[in-house]
């Protein structure tokens, strides 16, 4: 399916994220075929450039991509501007909608207009009210007008609350696609069909076979340059409150009725309001933080998070979090799933796995005299593509022994390209689908189930007791080690 004409216009266009993600991302969907016929792509940021100046730019990002084709960049290139302007004045956004007016004439882009927020959360604010005071956040009948926010959403209940409501003074529900770079994963967006298109597995999805679950995303990367940003987030914000409880509704959802994106939103709100309240009693068994210490990355030495350009040398910001959490409903009451997430950890790996009860009657266990494990099924997004499935099977020979084996599928050997992430999320919102985006009320859910937990760690100044130190290139504080084991 094609989008309708658009203009697209990317606010804090002279900044890394899009010429190292949207603009690849956009010539991509370019080759395939995948942008609309009518089209324009206005970059909009406060740095003083000219549209030649901002055309050049992105043509030196460009022409470092593998696929580079300068006839079709040329196209592209026609349709490319810049507005510079300040998030605070309307003036320059005055000029964008004059602007975007006159590419609807040349360009027939018609009144359709997407605005991308590649801009640090704290200017959202200010970016959705101008569009609101210039009248380009309407749409009519046959039109339309959308915003796309990155994470984070706020950084506790009452901000992201705040946040909402001043977007919501301009734009409906309808038209705000809220950002999950993890649900544009193939493999993520796969969970479902293996779930509700296959009939085997969902009779056994549940407590009476399901002994645990764990979700985890292990990074090799430190902080990076993002102290700034990290040292306010942690990994609670960073990665939790958004990408893992993504993993989480996902694995944990009842059926939707039908592939629809409000369908689907409205079983994942039901799994976050069936997520346990965290007590403070629980803080300890259930929930392990850590922070990387100096270490060893693929035999070359690494600095502990302290130690990092811009990190406070007395920080207690989380880097590691191993949370044990219950979804009280009755498909899933008693099964623990352990989320993890961690910086500067051995390997990067993101990784579902469903450990299943063992046989509830072992008839070999007299003449194997061992244990039968439970069958084991890994949904395997990173750095594999895949999902395996263990099962016993005799081990050849005259004696009776058991050996798992594992049948495994690569999504890899399977047929058709997968779209990368921004490809998607760019295609989605052209399109028009809210799918693979947050809603708003699965995001309070969110923060109202994590802000308790971030005020007892933080406000509680209990973090220092609960705060573990682990070796960069370890697989996080020993105490996590048993749930980090049940990852392998
Ligand atoms: C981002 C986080 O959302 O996800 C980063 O802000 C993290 O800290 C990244 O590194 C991980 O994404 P991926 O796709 O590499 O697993």
């Amino acid at each position: 399916q094609r989008p309708a004409p658009c203009a697209l216009v990317i606010f804090g266009a002279s900044g890394d994220l899009t010429a190292r993600k949207l603009m690849p991302a956009l010539y991509n969907l370019a080759c395939n075929g995948g942008l609309p016929e009518a089209y324009t792509i206005t970059g909009a940021a406060r740095t003083d450039l000219s549209t030649d100046q901002f055309r050049t730019r992105m043509r030196e990002a460009m022409s470092t991509q593998d696929n580079f084709d300068t006839a079709l960049w040329d196209q592209i290139e026609s349709r490319l501007f810049y507005q510079q302007l300040d998030y605070d004045e309307s003036q320059g956004f005055g000029a964008l909608k004059t602007m975007l007016d006159n590419q609807r004439e040349e360009f027939s882009t018609r009144d359709n207009r997407i605005f991308y927020l590649a801009t640090p959360p704290t200017v959202y604010e200010a970016i959705a009210t101008r569009l609101g005071q210039v009248g380009l956040t309407h749409e009519k009948a046959s039109s339309f007008a959308r915003i796309v926010v990155e994470k984070p959403f706020g950084r506790d209940l009452p901000s992201a609350r705040h946040l909402d409501i001043t977007l919501d003074a301009h734009f409906a529900e309808h038209q705000i696609f809220r950002i999950d770079h993890y649900l544009a994963k193939e493999t993520i967006q796969n969970i479902l069909m293996f779930r509700f298109a296959n009939s085997i597995f969902e009779p056994v999805w549940n407590r009476q076979y399901i002994e645990y679950v764990t979700c985890a995303s292990s990074e090799q990367l430190g902080v990076e340059h993002r102290a700034g940003y990290y040292e306010q987030a942690g990994v609670l914000r960073d990665m939790f409150q958004n990408h893992m409880m993504q993993i989480l509704a996902l694995v944990a959802a009842e059926p939707p009725s039908l592939f629809a994106a409000d369908r689907v939103r409205d079983e994942k709100s039901k799994v976050y309001r069936s997520l346990r309240p965290f007590a403070p009693e629980r803080l300890r068994d259930d929930l392990i933080l850590g922070q990387y210490g100096p270490g060893t990355m693929n035999g070359k030495a690494v600095l502990g998070y302290r130690q990092e350009p811009d990190v406070a040398p007395n920080s207690k910001t989380p880097t590691f979090a191993m949370m044990r959490v219950w979804v009280d409903n009755w498909r899933w009451q008693g099964v623990p799933f352990h989320i993890m997430s961690g910086k500067r950890l051995r390997e990067k790996i993101t990784r579902i796995v469903v450990q299943f009860r063992e046989v509830p009657h072992s008839m070999f266990r007299d003449v194997l005299g061992q244990d039968i494990a439970g069958n084991r099924l890994v949904m395997d997004i990173h750095p594999e593509n895949s999902i395996s499935l263990t099962f016993q099977t005799k081990a050849p020979g005259a004696k009776p022994c058991l050996s798992p084996v594992t049948m495994s599928f690569d999504f890899a050997t399977g047929s058709g390209e997968g779209l990368d992430a921004y490809e998607k999320v760019l295609l989605d919102c052209m399109l028009g689908d809210q799918m693979l985006f947050w809603r708003q009320d699965s995001v309070e859910l969110c923060w109202g189930f994590l802000t308790p937990i971030l005020e007892l760690c933080e406000e509680c100044g209990d973090v220092r007791e609960h705060l573990h130190p682990y070796s960069a290139g370890s697989w996080g504080p020993p105490p996590a080690l048993e749930m980090v084991n049940t990852l392998f």
